[in-house]
């Protein structure tokens, strides 16, 4: 029986959480509320956005599951699980986030192609496993490689699953080997999040987590690594998952003119309000996530109440007890801020949100300018209505 098998149905999927707001039975894709999902810092698991694009692959037996390292190297390997497990483990706090985050949004200014998303297709876990350079070092890689002796400039993760975009194919994405072999970029091989065993639906037994970057390029329920002298070709590399201007539609897109999407920027949400409350007159806590990509800290969070008249700066925390400084030894440089401030709501109001980071990016005011015919990067400024009136939120 062999470790890994990939199901063609959708008739033996995992238990999911029934609070979740699914946006396509199958494959599963589906979303916390807003409000469940800034309930902690750290994402549960139950309430952790799931983005599939072909029925979950099982596990039949973990002591078989192996995964092959392949390509432009000496020496060809197959790893087991013991031999992951004996790797020094590693725990990193990163924010996943996909692409898509925030398109329906998007898609009301200007139709767009893909799933609609509202703003929870992010999450923020404790991941375990070791470092992708220590698992490259075990087959010759040495750490900060730019290129191996045949060649090797890049590595692709494999996965099991059958993707109709990949013609039944398995769903696959790759980063730059000076990337994957670079033990600063925290890469991992992970088999845990949030401290247990990694579910199903999260890529159990190991996925790659590569911090900072769309969570396109995290292939789970992984199959080989290969190493490649080019960009993985694959579907999710070169056909879709790249930002286009607002020029291009399906009738001059040419997919080679762009590069594949990796980091994602700088991105805010109000988590606290839905568009549109109705609240008491009075105080009202507007509360939300805050996060950038390529390893930049969140600088500012500023909040309107008017529509983006005057602001006010937001307080910003990771842990409980810990404030959260920028770029300080204390904060998880991977995950994203939890931002809170109150205000007084006398009327009916346009809540707005935007975040700086440490390269002092900022969001776009509007998404008309970002708008790409695939919605992804929806990073515009965050705004919700609320309206006064005499039932409470
Ligand atoms: N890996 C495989 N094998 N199959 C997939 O469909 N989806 C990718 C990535 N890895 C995907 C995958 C996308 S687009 C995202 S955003 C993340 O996984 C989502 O991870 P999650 O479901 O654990 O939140």
């Amino acid at each position: 029986m062999p470790g890994l098998t990939a199901p063609s149905d959708y008739s033996q999927e995992p238990p999911r959480h029934p609070a979740l707001l699914i946006n396509c039975k199958e494959p599963f894709n589906a979303e916390p509320h807003r409000s469940d999902l800034i309930s902690s810092y750290v994402t549960p698991v139950d309430f952790f956005y799931k983005r599939n694009h072909g029925p979950i692959p099982i596990v039949d037996d973990i002591e078989r599951y192996s995964f092959s390292i392949t390509g432009l190297i000496e020496n060809p390997k197959e790893l087991y699980m013991k031999d992951i497990w004996e790797l020094p483990k590693y725990i990193v706090t990163a924010t996943l986030q996909c692409a898509g985050n925030r398109r329906t949004a998007m898609s009301k200014t200007r139709n767009v192609k893909g799933l609609g998303w509202d703003i929870s297709a992010i999450g923020n876990a404790v991941w375990g496993g070791p470092k992708l350079a220590d698992v490259l070092e075990l087959i010759g890689i040495p750490k900060s490689s730019q290129i191996t002796p045949s060649g090797g400039k890049h590595v692709e993760f494999v996965s099991i699953d059958k993707c109709k975009e990949e013609n039944g194919g398995p769903y696959k994405a790759s980063i730059p080997i000076s990337q994957a072999t670079n033990p600063e970029a925290d890469v991992l091989l992970a088999y845990e999040m949030n401290g247990e065993t990694l579910n199903r639906d999260h890529g159990y037994p190991l996925r790659v987590i590569v911090p900072g970057v769309i969570g396109a390029r995290s292939v789970k329920w992984l199959d080989s690594i290969n190493i490649l002298a080019e960009e993985c070709q694959g579907f999710f590399m070169q056909r879709d998952y790249k930002m286009f201007p607002p020029s291009v539609d399906w009738d001059n897109i040419n997919w080679s003119t762009r590069r594949p999407q990796m980091d994602f920027p700088v991105q805010t949400a109000i988590c606290s309000l839905e568009d549109v409350n109705v609240v008491k007159p009075g105080k009202i806590t507007i509360k939300g996530y805050a996060v950038s990509g390529g390893e930049r800290g969140i600088d500012r969070v500023d909040v309107s109440i008017d529509g983006g008249k005057i602001w006010v700066e937001a307080s910003r925390f990771q842990k409980a007890g810990i404030p959260y400084i920028s770029d300080d030894t204390s904060s998880d440089k991977w995950a994203w801020v939890i931002f809170e401030v109150e205000a007084d709501i006398p009327e009916s109001a346009e809540i707005v949100a935007k975040a700086v980071d440490t390269a002092a990016n900022v969001q776009p005011e509007n998404v008309e300018v970002i708008w790409n015919l695939r919605g992804i990067l929806n990073t515009s400024w965050h705004r919700v209505h609320v309206r006064v009136g005499h039932s409470s939120m």
